[in-house]
C-alpha cells in the first residue's frame, strides 16, 4: 500500500495506534498466552460474582489464537507513527510481586517501535481494571495498609520510569478515576481499591511521582465518555483545575474517544476539547473507534447491523468529520495525538464489549486487514 496514513497528518498530530500484544508474538508464545488465559478463564468463572443489575452474564470461552503473521503487525509498522500497548503496560501484566516485574510485553512492543522508527506511549500506571490482586492484600487475609500501598505504587511508577523514561513520550499516569454515578472521583464502592484505601489524593501523588519517574514525558489524565456526557466532562474540569492550582504536573487531558456512529456530535466533540484548553493544557486522542452500535443498556443491545456500504460510508463521513476537527485543534497547537485503540476490526476490544460475543466494525480495516472507506476518506482531508 502506498498511502501513509500518519503522513497525511503529520503537520498536524501523530497518528496511533493500540497494538495487540499477540500480534508482535510468534507462534509458540501465542500458545503459551492462550494456556495461561485458559487457566485466567476457569479462575475467573470460579470467583465471577454478578454485579445488581446485570442481565446473566454469558462467558465467552477463550479461544486459539491464529497462527501465522496477521495483516495487523504490518499495518502497525507502515501506516502508524505512535504506538501503546492494548494491554501489557498494564499492572497485572507488570507488576506480578512486591519486588517481581515482567517487562516482556513493553520491551516487545518498544523493540518493535524502535524498529521502525516510531514513538511509543505508556497505557496506564494507575487504574481500578486490570491491577494485580495482591497489590492490595497485605499477605496475611486482609486489606493492605495506606503506607504499604502507598509504597508499592510509588515503587511501581519509579522502577517503570528507570527503564523506560527515554522511550516513553506520554503516560496516562491515571485512568478513568471519575466515576460516572456522581462525577467526582470514583471511590470503594465504585470499584477503586485505589480511593478505598489510599484516598483521594492519590491522583495528585501518581503525577507527582510519574514527574519524577519521567520527567521528559507528558502526563495524562485518561478518561472516557468526557466528549458525551456533560457532566462528566465538567468533573473532569473541576478535577484538573485543583490539580493545577495544587501545582499538580499533569500537562494533558486524554479523552479516551470510544464513540459510536451516532453520538456525539462534533460539536460537543469541540466543546470538550476546548475547555480545557481553557485551562491551558494540551488533549490527547487515547483510544479513539467509531462502534457501528448505538448501545442504550445491556438487556437492550442493537440488533446485530450489516456492514454494508451505507454504514461504511457513513462511517467514513463520521471519521473525516472528526478528524478535520482534530486538525483545527491541531493547527492552535491543543490537540496533539490521535491513537486508535485497534486496527483490524478482527482483533477489535468492541467485539466483546460491552456486549460479549457481539462483533462490531468500530476501525479503519477489516477483518482482513483491507482499508475500510473510513481510511480512504482520512487520506482525501
Ligand atoms: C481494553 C482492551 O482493549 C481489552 O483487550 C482488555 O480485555 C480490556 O481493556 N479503556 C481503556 C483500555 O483504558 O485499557 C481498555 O482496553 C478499553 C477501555
Amino acid at each position: 500500500m502506498s498511502k501513509i496514513l500518519y503522513e497525511n497528518f503529520k503537520d498536524y498530530f501523530r497518528v496511533g495506534a493500540a497494538v495487540s500484544g499477540i500480534i508482535l508474538m510468534n507462534d509458540a508464545e501465542r500458545e503459551e498466552l492462550f494456556q495461561k488465559r485458559k487457566a485466567w478463564f476457569e479462575e475467573f468463572k470460579k470467583n465471577f460474582k454478578p454485579q445488581p443489575g446485570m442481565p446473566e452474564f454469558k462467558f465467552t470461552e477463550p479461544e486459539p489464537f491464529p497462527k501465522g503473521e496477521m495483516p495487523d503487525k504490518q499495518l502497525a509498522a507502515t501506516q502508524f507513527n505512535l504506538l501503546v500497548a492494548e494491554n501489557e503496560c498494564k499492572m497485572s501484566n507488570v507488576y506480578r510481586g512486591p519486588d517481581q516485574f515482567d517487562f516482556t510485553g513493553p520491551d516487545r512492543l518498544l523493540k518493535f517501535a524502535r524498529e521502525n522508527n516510531q514513538d511509543m506511549r505508556w497505557h496506564t500506571l494507575v487504574w481500578h481494571n486490570q491491577s494485580p490482586k495482591w497489590i492490595f492484600e497485605d499477605g496475611k487475609g486482609g486489606k493492605a495498609s495506606k503506607e504499604q500501598l502507598e509504597e508499592r505504587l510509588k515503587h511501581y511508577i519509579m522502577t517503570v520510569g528507570a527503564r523506560y523514561k527515554d522511550d516513553i513520550c506520554s503516560v496516562d499516569v491515571v485512568n478513568e478515576c471519575i466515576s460516572d454515578k456522581n462525577f467526582i472521583l470514583r471511590d470503594g464502592a465504585d470499584r477503586s481499591q485505589w480511593f478505598d484505601i489510599l484516598g483521594p489524593d492519590y491522583v495528585d501523588k501518581a503525577f507527582i511521582w510519574a514527574k519524577e519517574a519521567f520527567p521528559n514525558s507528558s502526563l495524562v489524565l485518561n478518561d472516557y465518555n468526557l466528549e458525551i456526557i456533560e457532566g462528566k466532562r465538567q468533573g473532569m474540569y473541576k478535577l484538573v483545575k485543583g490539580m493545577l492550582e495544587r501545582g499538580v504536573p499533569v500537562d494533558t487531558v486524554g479523552l479516551q474517544m470510544h464513540i459510536n456512529i451516532q453520538n456525539p456530535p462534533v460539536s460537543e466533540i469541540e466543546k470538550t476539547i476546548e475547555l480545557y484548553a481553557s485551562l491551558g493544557l494540551k488533549v490527547i486522542v487515547t483510544e479513539m473507534d467509531i462502534s457501528a452500535y448505538v448501545d442504550k443498556d445491556f438487556e437492550h443491545p442493537d440488533p446485530r447491523r450489516e456492514y454494508d456500504k451505507a454504514f461504511l460510508d457513513e462511517q467514513a463521513e463520521r471519521y473525516a468529520q472528526i478528524f478535520d476537527c482534530f486538525k483545527r485543534y491541531a493547527k492552535q497547537d491543543i490537540l496533539k495525538d490521535v491513537i486508535l485503540w485497534g486496527i483490524t476490526d478482527r482483533m477489535t476490544w468492541k467485539n466483546n464489549f460491552p456486549v460479549p460475543g457481539r462483533t462490531d466494525s468500530p476501525l479503519l480495516f477489516d477483518n482482513e486487514g483491507k482499508p475500510k472507506p473510513a481510511f480512504d476518506k482520512l487520506l482525501e482531508l
